[in-house]
């Protein structure tokens, strides 16, 4: 972690704990924020379903809310869809864009989070884009290749907004499968997208917050944390845990 760069922890619930367990989660994070002390930022992305209720949970705490996803249209006919105003009507201030389960499993590609980007950004809401390379694409040592398109898809949008945003690199090999980037492998890509960043403009590099992702875990969050250009962590499995979310917080907040 750089100093000048506050760490940013956020857990991300994917398709879990979408009712009553789901406000039980975030009292329980709520209530171990307390002994957090203000030098990180601690951000929750529940389900949609259960969004506005952890709203009125997270309230009067340091506990920021994201949404995992939206549509980027304001309104319309999109059954099913949910647009950035409703998610800060709810209360979101982040929302997560590109994860790589969206653009495995639903298709998305890196136009759309480019759009998706300007959405977030035009709606107020902060985006933490996710970049990362599958198992293949590292062993064809394309990884950084991958990350560097990734990142091309939505590197002007970002260059032209005055608000920060945060990228999360997520190799697609580490999500939820308990194989960790080693911190060295984390440095590697984080360095690389860093210097990216700073050849479109300089400022842009100092104030995005660039994330790790992928099976981070209290037992290795100091380690990945201690790396120069990691400045936070974006957390699937151990955030479903209280005690193991605000545990990685903590090693953020050394
Ligand atoms: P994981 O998920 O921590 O369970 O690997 C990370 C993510 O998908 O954001």
């Amino acid at each position: 972690m750089n100093p000048s760069r506050r760490p940013l922890i956020a857990g991300n619930w994917k398709m879990y704990k979408g009712g009553r367990t789901g406000v039980e989660l975030a009292q329980d994070i709520v209530k171990s924020s307390h002994s957090l002390g203000s030098g990180v930022d601690l951000v929750i992305a529940p389900p949609f379903t259960v969004l506005a209720a952890v709203a009125s949970t997270v309230e009067d705490s340091s506990v920021q809310l994201a949404a995992q996803n939206f549509y980027p249209k304001n309104e319309g006919a999109f059954t099913g869809e949910i647009s950035p105003s409703m998610l800060k009507d709810c209360g979101c201030a982040w929302v997560i864009i590109g994860h790589s389960e969206r653009r495995q499993y639903f298709g998305e590609s890196n136009s759309f989070v480019a759009e998706k980007v300007t959405s977030a950004l035009a709606n107020d809401l902060v985006p933490i884009v996710c970049v990362g390379e599958t198992l293949a694409q590292r062993q064809a040592n394309e990884t950084l290749r991958v990350v560097e398109g990734q990142l091309n898809a939505f590197i002007d949008i970002i260059a032209r907004s005055p608000h920060a945003v945060a990228i999360a690199y997520e190799p697609v090999w580490a999500i939820g499968t308990g194989k960790v980037a080693g911190p060295g492998e984390a440095e590697e890509v984080h360095v690389a997208i860093r210097k990216q960043l700073a050849a479109k403009d300089e400022a842009l590099a100092t104030r995005t917050r660039l994330l790790y992702g992928g099976s981070v875990k209290p037992e290795n969050a100091a380690a990945l944390l201690a790396c120069a250009n990691v400045d936070g962590a974006l957390v699937g499995g151990a955030c479903l845990d209280a005690a193991s979310f605000s545990a990685i917080a903590r090693a953020a907040n050394r």
